[in-house]
């Protein structure tokens, strides 16, 4: 087992009603002038917003707003909460919505102690060493970025990610109130569904299995998801299994699994996937769906010395009673691909928009800052075969 430090910075607030504790979570840690930053508009027909003005207002809490940040949020949205930020010599931050207003807020805290071009911080070519103070109002279950310390901005034409990362970037708290995401269309609920999944497989399917309380942490979560997101399909409004996705999606990235035994290193179908998000805009949920199945079968042919591993997870966490190995681990994928249509995610990338004479290309992007696998290696030419098996 690796070793680890074991630290969750982040203050969880979970259940209903907890919006009471945003005004003195602020002034516990010395706000009094905050950026409120949120998306497109969502928090205002559902009564987010003007519940945390309510809030406010009632603590005398001075704020002015960053909103209209976008889905897979772009760098220029960063560079406009950093000037309102410094303009308005603000002191605390509050990002209201899904990962996307999050991982914005995030940039921003970075950028808004920062002299230079937050690109600096965002492309990892200078440290972070001073961020503002955080704090998060989940809306949407799905990044964890509401109790992990990362963020990921959208950069330049080609809209390549970059994930900033940085432990002063763990919010300082998290408001996690189940009911504020019963609005969350179930097409964006089940992509979410699936980003908490690919966080906990892409940690567990890793070749350190010796970490054995992360892994069987791990399956236990993994179950969770598998169960309860097929009930939101049925009720959207179904409290306890919002609150078991809501607190699913926060634990999965929140250290238990990477920082507790595990290597930490690349989440190769997080990086496969985010080419798809640059290129067409796609919801990144829905671009994990698709590259998992196709990594798991292209490790299986070659890297067959993992088959053990794969069996265990399709065991452990499906039920499969097969005791064959080779067999368990391909009926694994299965009950995975099975429930992916279940919760209508697409199966094939063709039929998600993608034209087959874009799959070098992605591939060549992928891999353009080097290898990313974790238990085979991934260069361009194994993520065109990847990226082909997915489409
Ligand atoms: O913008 P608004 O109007 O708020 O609408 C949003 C958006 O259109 C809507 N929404 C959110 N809460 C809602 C709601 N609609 C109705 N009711 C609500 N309660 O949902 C849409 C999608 O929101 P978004 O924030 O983009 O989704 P998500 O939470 O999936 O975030 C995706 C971003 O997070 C990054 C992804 O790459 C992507 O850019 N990730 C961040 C990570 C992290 N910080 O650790 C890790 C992840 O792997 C991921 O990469
Ligand atoms: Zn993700």
């Amino acid at each position: 087992m690796e070793n680890f430090i074991f630290n969750i910075p982040t203050k969880a607030f979970f259940g209903k009603g907890q919006l009471d504790n945003l005004a003195a979570g602020i002034k516990e840690f010395g706000g009094s002038r905050v950026l409120l930053a949120y998306g497109g508009g969502s928090i205002k027909s559902n009564g987010i917003y003007q519940a945390v003005l309510e809030q406010f207002s009632k603590a005398g809490i001075f704020h002015v707003e960053l909103s209209g940040i976008k889905p897979n949020p772009p760098i220029e949205d960063v560079y406009e909460g950093i000037r309102i930020y410094k303009e308005n010599n603000l002191n605390f931050i509050v990002a209201v919505g899904g990962g996307s207003a999050l991982d914005a807020a995030k940039a921003i805290a970075a950028g808004a102690k920062y002299d230079g071009d937050v690109f600096d911080l965002i492309s990892g070519k200078v440290a972070v060493t001073n961020a503002a103070p955080l704090a998060t109002v989940l809306t949407m279950a799905g990044t964890g970025s509401e109790m992990d310390m990362g963020g990921v901005i959208t950069v330049g034409e080609e809209h390549k990610k970059y994930a900033i990362l940085h432990p002063l970037l763990n919010p300082k708290f998290s408001i996690l109130d189940p009911e504020y995401t019963y609005t969350v269309p179930t097409h964006h609920t089940m992509a979410g569904c699936s980003d908490i999944l690919s966080h906990l497989m892409e940690q567990y399917l890793r070749p350190d299995e010796d970490a054995e309380v992360s892994d069987r942490m791990n399956e236990g979560v993994m179950k969770v998801v598998f169960d309860n997101a097929p009930k939101l399909l049925q009720n959207p409004q179904d409290y306890n299994a919002r609150a078991n996705i809501m607190w699913a999606s926060s634990m999965a990235l929140a250290g238990f699994q990477f920082m507790s035994g595990k290597k930490f290193g690349a989440f190769p179908v997080h990086a496969m996937g985010h080419e798809l998000s640059s290129l067409n805009d796609m919801t990144h949920g829905i671009t994990l769906a698709l590259i998992t199945p196709a990594w798991i079968r292209y490790t299986l042919k070659v890297a067959p010395q993992y088959t053990p591993m794969f069996a265990r997870f399709a065991r452990n966490v499906f039920g499969v009673t097969e005791t064959d190995d080779t067999k368990a681990a391909l009926m694994g994928i299965e009950q995975l691909e099975g429930f992916y249509q279940a919760i209508g995610m697409p199966s094939r990338m063709g039929d998600a928009g993608v034209e087959e004479s874009q799959l070098e290309y992605l591939a060549e992007k992928a891999t353009e800052f080097g290898d990313i696998g974790t238990m085979s290696p991934i260069n361009k030419a194994e993520a065109l075969e990847i990226y082909t098996m997915a489409w």
